[in-house]
């Protein structure tokens, strides 16, 4: 296909030079109606936030310049279908759960899920079934799970329908996804795979293997992640071998606005032709500038990211090197510290904050000047804190056992309690520090000492915790057990 074309994009500027009257929404009416915006941004963008139409297409029921744009983001990908998604990647993710399993199926997930999966339980009644993933109490953080977790959870639950794996977690680590999906499908499960912080790896042999590449059934990409389109826009990526591809289509409908932003799907169709024309020389790039980053940084007392040489340790089989990963604990300075000081000091926006680490993450808009300025940021970070710090708090990762499904305990009747007062309840909210959004309790879970510990130094070092409906987390909704 011509990857140089860009269907939406194109349609979008054509329609702008026909200076149409408009008596449609949206209501600022090609920005006339919201000045000070339109004077900040330019004319270009609010006269182009328009409603659908037949010349720019319907993304409900795509016939036209959607549908070419659709169809060359499957072939850049792999996939048989394209989807444009404006809800984030949090909706692909929904919506590949809601095609495949419903009320009382079994679902096979990692325990470290982004809560929109979760939630996707929530809505549509599955159950699921929790892998644990490979902890590694040095950074503490989780990884990937192996084909051994998958086999132990099917052969307790054979009737699972499906399975859904991270490609890569955030902290860049894959499982055999090849090794995974045949497996799969040799029980008769799909294989889903959410490749939020991948949407990178099927431009490059430097990265992981994608999921369309791996054979999976369903594929979530964000591309406004690591792609290069505006925050929100993302994309769904199917196989048609297993899937109805008019019924992801009615999946999606379900749940998508009715008044898709242009300017994400204008942008998604951009993204898709740098990546495929462009993105092998763009991410080669990328790679040498990470490798480089990760070997100046192990340089710098105190500091640690993790590269390739973590390949084959539990949870690891491969690696994504542009997660560019700074741990700190030798420093004395926990994750959450160092990513406040990297901004408030440095001006250095990381992306997430955790117990010991802090993530960037390096994609297609980067270069030598910015890795420089994060480097000279922890040299000088580290010769104000290494060795004069010892005082660290340490936790220990245990994921705490499900009761309920997300389902039940969602609509079960709660109560406020305590923090310090809730160990042995069940959870009635997903609490989770955003970024990254994977949560430390959820919905039907038994609350244990290692959620209340993480959660009191999410507090303490002034993490974000969201989730819960006390603002400060003092509270937690738990289930009343009769
Ligand atoms: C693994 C994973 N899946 C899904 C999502 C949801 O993506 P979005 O923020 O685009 O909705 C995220 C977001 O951080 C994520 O980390």
């Amino acid at each position: 296909m011509d990857h140089s074309k860009t269907p939406v994009f194109t349609a979008m500027k054509a329609y702008r030079d026909r200076k149409v009257i408009p008596f449609d929404v949206p209501g600022h009416k090609h920005g006339r109606g919201l000045r000070e915006y339109a004077e900040y941004f330019g004319d270009a963008m609010l006269e182009l936030d328009v409603n659908s139409m037949k010349p720019l297409d319907f993304l409900g029921n795509p016939v036209s310049v959607i549908k070419e744009a659709e169809d060359l983001l499957a072939d850049a990908f792999g996939a048989d279908r394209g989807y444009f998604i404006v809800g984030g990647t949090s909706f692909a993710v929904q919506t590949m759960i809601m095609t495949t399993v419903s009320t009382g199926d079994k679902i096979i997930l990692p325990r470290n899920v982004h809560k929109s999966a979760i939630n996707a339980l929530i809505l549509c009644g599955a159950e699921p079934v929790y892998m644990s993933p490979e902890i590694d109490s040095e950074m503490g953080v989780s990884h990937n799970i192996t084909l051994d977790s998958l086999k132990r959870a099917y052969e307790e639950h054979p009737e699972a329908k499906a399975a859904f794996i991270i490609n890569p977690t955030y902290y860049g680590a894959v499982c055999n996804l090849k090794e995974v999906v045949d497996f799969c499908h040799e029980k008769g499960m799909y294989a889903l795979v959410d490749e939020a912080h991948g949407s990178h790896f099927h431009f490059h042999e430097g990265f992981p293997m994608s999921g369309m590449e791996a054979g999976a059934d369903m594929s979530s990409v964000s591309l406004h992640k690591t792609g290069g389109s505006l925050t929100q826009s993302s994309a769904l990526l199917v196989k048609t071998r297993r899937i109805d591809g008019q019924y992801v289509r009615k999946v999606i409908n379900t749940m998508q606005t009715t008044s898709p932003s242009y300017l994400l799907m204008g942008s998604l169709d951009v993204a898709r032709k740098m990546l495929a024309t462009e993105g092998y020389k763009i991410l080669s790039h990328i790679i040498e500038v990470a490798e480089y980053a990760r070997r100046e940084i192990n340089q710098i007392p105190g500091c640690y990211a993790i590269g390739h040489e973590a390949e084959g340790r539990p949870g690891i089989y491969g690696f994504d090197p542009t997660k560019l990963s700074v741990t700190t604990r030798n420093m004395g300075l926990n994750g959450m510290e160092l990513y406040d000081i990297l901004r408030d000091e440095y001006n250095i926006q990381m992306e997430t904050g955790d117990v010991y680490n802090s993530l960037a993450i390096l994609s297609v808009g980067d270069d030598y000047d910015v890795v420089d300025a994060l480097i000279n940021a922890l040299k000088d970070i580290s010769s104000r804190f290494f060795t004069t710090r010892i005082d660290y708090q340490k936790i220990d990762l245990h994921y705490p056992k499900v009761v309920l499904t997300p389902r039940e305990a969602f609509y079960a009747d709660k109560e406020m309690v305590a923090l310090e007062n809730t160990l042995g309840r069940i959870s009635g909210e997903s609490l989770m520090s955003y970024p990254p959004g994977i949560p430390v309790v959820s919905y039907g879970e038994r609350i244990n000492e290692s959620v209340i510990a993480q959660i009191k130094l999410f507090k303490a070092s002034h993490g974000v915790v969201t989730g819960m409906e006390d603002p400060n987390a003092d509270f937690i909704k738990v289930i009343v057990e009769r």
